[in-house]
């Protein structure tokens, strides 16, 4: 019943694009809905990151269609991707190490007083509100950056995508370089975005990550969504084995 509700943030619609002779996607059709986590899965080389890059704006589709919140893109740029709410958390996180959270949080879009003058205060009071919204553990407002835990980092960039307006978020490996304790914080503000109502991708070869948090799952290979299923509907064997193309699940 509830799922019947859910509308879709984004829906992709064979999109295909090719680097010389490699076809990286060959006709991709993915929906991803607000307030649900999908994850992407597939071998190395089958296509997640080209398809994460085509919604971020930062490789143009051959061909195909994005539809975002019900309107037709043939292609996006890095700040239309921004401005129509889909952020990115990359594996490096784009943080600066040796600046504060507030900065890090606030960079680029800082709120001004008296039309000149950064709003230093505003800045710590609401970056202090967006890491409470996530319930981040953040001891000092002030540290810098480079002193946090992985998993602090984490939830710094994600305070600044959903500052920046953010309503897809979208995360490639992120659990990738982390050790148990760490992985588990990043899961559990995964998991606290998709009950607050954002949309979020999750591309991890992680089967655990993929059960705990994702509602769907979408498997790529060679260049295309060969499937997509509900958590609840397979087990993470079956799911291997759509990855290698072994077995089909019925219907
Ligand atoms: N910039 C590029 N130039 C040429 N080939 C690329 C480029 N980016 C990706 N590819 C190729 O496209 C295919 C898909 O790669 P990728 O999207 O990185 O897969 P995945 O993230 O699933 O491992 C691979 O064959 C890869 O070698
Ligand atoms: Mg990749």
């Amino acid at each position: 019943m509830e799922e019947e509700k859910k509308q879709p943030f984004l829906q992709v619609k064979n999109v295909t694009k090719r680097f010389g002779s490699v076809e990286a996607l060959r006709g991709v059709d993915l929906t991803v809905y607000t307030g649900e986590i999908l994850a992407i899965v597939g071998d190395n080389g089958a296509g997640k990151t080209t398809l994460i890059k085509t919604l971020s704006g930062v490789l143009r589709p051959d061909s195909g269609e994005i539809m975002i919140e019900g309107k037709i893109y043939k292609e996006l740029n890095p700040r239309l991707a921004l401005d129509l709410g889909i952020s990115t958390v990359y594996q490096d996180l784009s943080l600066v190490n040796c600046r504060d959270i507030a900065t890090n949080i606030f960079l680029g879009r800082e709120p001004v007083r008296h039309k000149f003058f950064v709003d230093k205060r505003r800045m710590v009071v609401e970056a202090q509100e967006f890491l409470q919204q996530l319930d981040m553990d953040i001891p000092e407002i002030h540290a810098e950056v480079g002193q946090l835990s992985g998993g602090q980092r984490q939830g710094v960039a994600v305070a600044r995508a959903i500052r920046f307006g953010g309503k897809l978020l979208i995360f490639d490996e992120p659990t990738a370089a982390m050790g148990v304790q760490e992985s588990a914080a990043v899961l559990s503000l995964i998991r606290q975005l998709g009950q607050k109502g954002y949309a979020v991708i999750l591309i991890s070869h992680n089967m655990y990550e993929v059960f705990e948090l994702a509602q769907h799952i979408s498997v790529m290979r060679q260049g295309k969504v060969v499937s997509t299923v509900s958590t609840s509907d397979v087990t993470p064997s079956d799911v291997v084995a759509l990855i290698t193309g072994a077995g089909e699940i019925p219907n």
